[in-house]
């Protein structure tokens, strides 16, 4: 960990990294998706925090770990500002996001983990025969050649072993492999170090998932074949889960701002005024609410179907794919999280869609961020950040 606390000096000396290029490159590889070796060598921490930059919002939480239990000591949100993550990057706009967020929500650290959009990073599942791992590093950039069309040398690559079988005496290894372009790692690093944080770690959100939902603790809900769909604003990170163990993950480019669109559609309003439509008066009714509602009630909810018969058709077009490969296993049932999921009847919606039980992910740990309208529940859109400030957490 000392090339991180090196960089946090650095990166608390008035914000700025007065590092070498050299030296920064060292940094990130260390930091991206670095899984066992860390938690071995580095000291014991009991205070986690992360950061999701995502397309809708950008998501903070500070976890403690008391006594081997983790609990979240501070949380917050915030818009993303409009357009700051078209290309080309709205750096100041990000870094004032990112400082507002960190004064507001009162985390105490300044190193954090954080996730990759799901649109930026490009996951595989990839099978090959069991080697050794350094033969296997080789091997996995020789694949990733035939699915990526940028040169390796321009990417950061890493993969991570999800399961060994063996047939015929043959052993197979299944890998989750991810690339990200070099360069979007740079503009990373520079953003939070322009912010006055610290990377510690870049993570996917997929793994953030599992580990939120499945890996904590052995919950009932991640027995047999579960199905986790987290929908954002424009994207979807759709798992599968097996027995806890991750199996199957993609990421589909839909999300919230489909239903958003579509009601913008419907009334002709433009994109901001349709979004505060959806979030104050936005709710899927089933047939029995329809007959006895108001009219105007009816129209909003004739206005998302549009966005949402999309969202489904995308859902269910992953689901027959992961059905395709081989060893597949019918998904008994759903569990989703995603700012999305909050419009008011979507669980019930969803679950008919799919024909298959659908329930919103529950992290069940103390301080855990709530949702505005129903205190009880966890906010589902904190899923993908709660789960990687676990990751130093749970194994
Ligand atoms: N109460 C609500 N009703 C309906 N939609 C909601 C509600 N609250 C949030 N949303 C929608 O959730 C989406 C944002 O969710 P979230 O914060 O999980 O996305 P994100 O992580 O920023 O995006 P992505 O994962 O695509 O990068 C937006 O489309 C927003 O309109
Ligand atoms: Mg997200």
């Amino acid at each position: 960990m000392k090339v991180f606390s090196k960089k946090s000096r650095a990166a608390s000396n008035g914000g700025a990294s007065t590092k070498t290029k050299g030296s920064k490159k060292k940094n990130f590889r260390q930091g991206f998706l670095s899984l066992g070796l860390l938690r071995k060598i580095a000291p014991k921490k009991n205070r986690f925090a992360a950061i999701d930059i995502g397309n809708g919002n950008i998501k903070v939480v500070e976890v403690s770990v008391v006594e081997g239990l983790p609990e979240v000591t501070a949380s917050g949100s915030i818009s993303m500002p409009a357009g700051a993550l078209d290309e080309p990057v709205n750096e100041e706009a990000l870094v004032a996001a990112l400082n507002e967020l960190v004064l507001t929500s009162g985390i105490q650290l300044r190193e954090v983990i954080t996730t990759i959009g799901g649109d930026k990073v490009i996951t595989r599942h990839i099978k090959l025969p069991l080697m050794p791992e350094k033969e296997l590093a080789t091997a996995v950039r020789f694949e990733v050649e035939k699915f990526i069309p940028t040169p390796v040398s321009e990417l950061q690559i890493r993969h991570l072993k999800l399961s060994v079988t063996e047939e015929n005496g043959e052993k197979t290894v299944h890998l989750l492999v991810a690339a990200v372009p070099t360069s979007y790692i740079y503009d990373f690093y520079r953003i939070f170090a322009l912010a006055g944080l610290t990377v510690a770690a870049i993570d996917l959100q997929t793994l953030s998932l599992w580990r939120v939902f499945c890996g904590i603790s052995p919950k009932p809900a991640c027995q047999g074949t579960v199905g986790i769909l987290d929908i954002g604003a424009s994207t979807t990170q759709f798992l599968v889960v097996r027995e806890r163990l991750l199996e199957f993950t993609r990421t589909l480019p839909v999300g919230g701002k489909l239903l958003t669109n579509s009601l913008a559609e419907y009334y002709g309003f433009e994109f901001q005024q349709a979004s505060d439509v959806k979030l104050e008066r936005g709710r899927l009714l089933s047939a029995e609410e329809a007959a006895a509602t108001s009219q105007e009630d009816m129209q909003i909810d004739f206005s998302l179907r549009a966005g949402l018969s999309e969202l489904v058709r995308e859902i269910r077009r992953s689901i027959d794919f992961y059905a395709s490969q081989e060893g597949a296993t019918p998904i008994e049932r759903f569990i989703i999280s995603g700012g999305a999921v909050k419009l008011l009847g979507f669980c019930e919606f969803l679950a008919e869609a799919l024909e298959a039980p659908v329930e919103f992910g529950e992290p069940g740990l103390p301080g855990q961020p709530v949702n505005e309208t129903a205190p009880e529940a966890f906010d589902q859109a904190y899923a993908v950040v709660l789960g990687s400030a676990l990751r130093e957490v749970v194994e």
